[in-house]
């Protein structure tokens, strides 16, 4: 059984000692939970302190970005190998990564093969725009960005990877929290769907049945349940809810509840 994944992308918010004072409370109210991943990614200056202070038994740490050059003159830019001892995971191709920042598939390709031959694993963020979504192209946009960003893997670098469903219409900016539209769970069922059956495609069965996949997008403690029973995720990605720790760790316990229940299931296999 496959552990629920759940990571905190604080994106650019919180400074250091803000940071802390959150780790510190989620800490108190998280416990250690053996089926239950916790990854938190705040900004790539609180990634050095942070890892000092989490206790590791209960969360793991993710950068939000990275170059994909090893080392150089690269003015502003940080390296996954530089990142090698600090962080479990990084995000690449997040959609404000692809639309503030102007990343094209190519980048992202380059990203992806830096962060696995690094040994860290990447956290890949495919998602169409609204009027990608208006115009039916889902399919096509999720098999586009996932095809190009894999394709100097091995199937069994696909299988350890993180793949995260983030349709860009439903995320929250904090402007937008009240008026947005939120994903409905059989949405995210489809795009789930399609995102195992292009890695089947392309890798096989092994590599589409292991590849962990996430959904983001204005998920919360309120609908983390119905978005955790869609089949096939694995996990989520909160970005403003993994701000507060109340909401966080809620959504910490009722991913620990939903793989309780499921241990109870017997395994037809068994
Ligand atoms: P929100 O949960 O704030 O909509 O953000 C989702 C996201 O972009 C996580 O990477």
């Amino acid at each position: 059984m496959r552990k629920i994944l759940l990571v905190g992308n604080w994106k650019m918010h919180l400074n250091t000692s803000q940071a802390s004072l959150l780790v510190h409370r989620l800490s108190e109210r998280i416990k250690i939970h053996r089926d239950v991943e916790v990854v938190l990614a705040p900004s790539m200056l609180v990634l050095q302190p942070l890892s000092m202070q989490i206790d590791r038994r209960k969360f793991r740490l993710a950068a939000q970005n990275a170059y994909y050059k090893d080392e150089g003159a690269f003015t502003g830019e940080v390296s996954f190998t530089m990142l090698q001892d600090l962080v479990h995971y990084v995000i690449i191709g997040h959609s404000e990564r692809r639309h503030v920042f102007g990343e094209n598939h190519r980048l992202i390709r380059d990203k992806v093969s830096a962060c696995v031959r690094n040994g860290i694993t990447p956290i890949l963020c495919i998602g169409e725009t609204k009027d990608e979504r208006t115009a039916k192209e889902t399919s096509r946009v999720l098999h586009d960005q996932l095809t190009s960003a894999v394709s100097d893997l091995t199937a069994d670098e696909v299988s350890n990877m993180v793949i995260a469903y983030e349709p860009v219409w439903a995320i929250s900016n904090g402007a937008n929290y009240a008026t947005h539209e939120i994903a409905k769970p059989d949405e995210v069922e489809k795009a789930v769907k399609v995102i195992r059956h292009n890695v089947y495609e392309l890798y096989g069965r092994k590599a589409s049945e292991a590849v962990r996949v996430l959904y983001g997008g204005s998920s919360n403690a309120e609908n983390a349940r119905a978005y955790l029973e869609v089949p096939g995720i694995d996990g989520l990605l909160p970005g403003g809810a993994s701000l507060n720790y109340h909401e966080f760790s809620t959504m910490v316990d009722i991913a620990d509840k939903i793989q309780s229940a499921r241990k109870d299931i017997p395994d037809g296999n068994e």
